[in-house]
């Protein structure tokens, strides 16, 4: 049986947009609502429980909004609020990001993988079970990056400061040896081009959109909820929605209407 209610995908700001793309590319018949929660970005460095309660509120929203399934398009907001979303919403699919250790330590050759995420992401139990889980036979080094999403958000992909940001952040990972690189954070993938032009020839940059994306399109199947279409996209944003309007062509691809949500 078709069921035509929107998809719910949300981040702490605009990072998710990298996430919506891919779900867009692989299941462009259904409807999907994103929300920006940047009235409360970053949330890299917030405590889990802020970031459980922001994700309670938004779940709600989309909920009401008749939401068959969530998408936590957020690294740090998977890791903080998750389990709890699942617990609260048994009866919703409910998908979240995941860094991608296993296919990281999978392709590496020199056996050194560096991450690029948050310090939440990198702190949580989360991030400490996956290495446990998939990463005993490489060496990991971590690398939070403080301030890139701020840049992300205002849409400063190119700029100097930018660059130079993403040099400081890649030179240890360098030092180290690492061949393979994951991007940990759901707004980085919008600096990879700049990114690849900081790594020499054979370094690997790894992230999940596109799995976190077939993962949806197959319990939509499982569960009989897929859409025939026309799929529609509807955006809110808890933060400056202007500024999400002017950052969306460069980040979605096209203008879209804004709409501001309050929670
Ligand atoms: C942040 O808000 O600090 C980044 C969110 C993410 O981990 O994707």
């Amino acid at each position: 049986m078709a069921d035509c209610a929107p998809i719910g995908v949300f981040d702490s700001g605009v990072g998710g947009l990298s996430v919506l793309r891919e779900i867009h590319a692989c299941l462009p018949h259904e409807s999907l609502f994103y929300l920006a929660d940047s009235g409360h970005v970053p949330y890299g460095e917030k405590s889990a429980e802020y970031i459980r309660e922001r994700c309670r509120g938004i779940a709600d929203f989309f909920i009401h909004q008749g939401a068959k399934a969530l998408v936590v398009a957020c690294n740090t907001a998977t890791a903080a609020a998750v389990a709890d979303l699942r617990e609260r919403h048994p009866q919703l699919p409910v998908v979240g990001m995941e860094p991608a250790v296993k296919p990281a330590a999978a392709a590496s050759r020199s056996r050194v993988v560096g991450v690029l995420a948050t310090t939440g992401t990198l702190q949580s139990a989360r991030f400490a079970a996956l290495l446990d889980r998939f990463a005993s036979d490489v060496r990991v080094v971590t690398q939070p990056c403080p301030g890139l999403v701020e840049r992300i958000e205002a849409g400063r992909l190119e700029d100097d400061e930018t660059r130079a940001l993403l040099a400081g952040f890649v030179r240890p990972l360098l030092a180290e040896g690492c061949d393979t690189l994951i991007l940990g954070c759901t707004h980085y993938p919008f600096v990879a081009p700049q990114l690849r032009q900081l790594l020499p020839p054979g370094i690997s940059l790894i992230d999940t959109g596109s799995a976190v994306a077939r993962r949806l399109g197959s319990l939509l199947l499982e569960r009989d909820l897929q859409s025939e279409g026309p799929g529609i996209v509807r955006f809110w944003t808890s933060g400056d929605t202007q500024l999400m309007t002017a950052v969306l062509p460069l980040l979605w691809g096209e203008m879209a209407q804004v709409e501001y949500y309050p929670g």
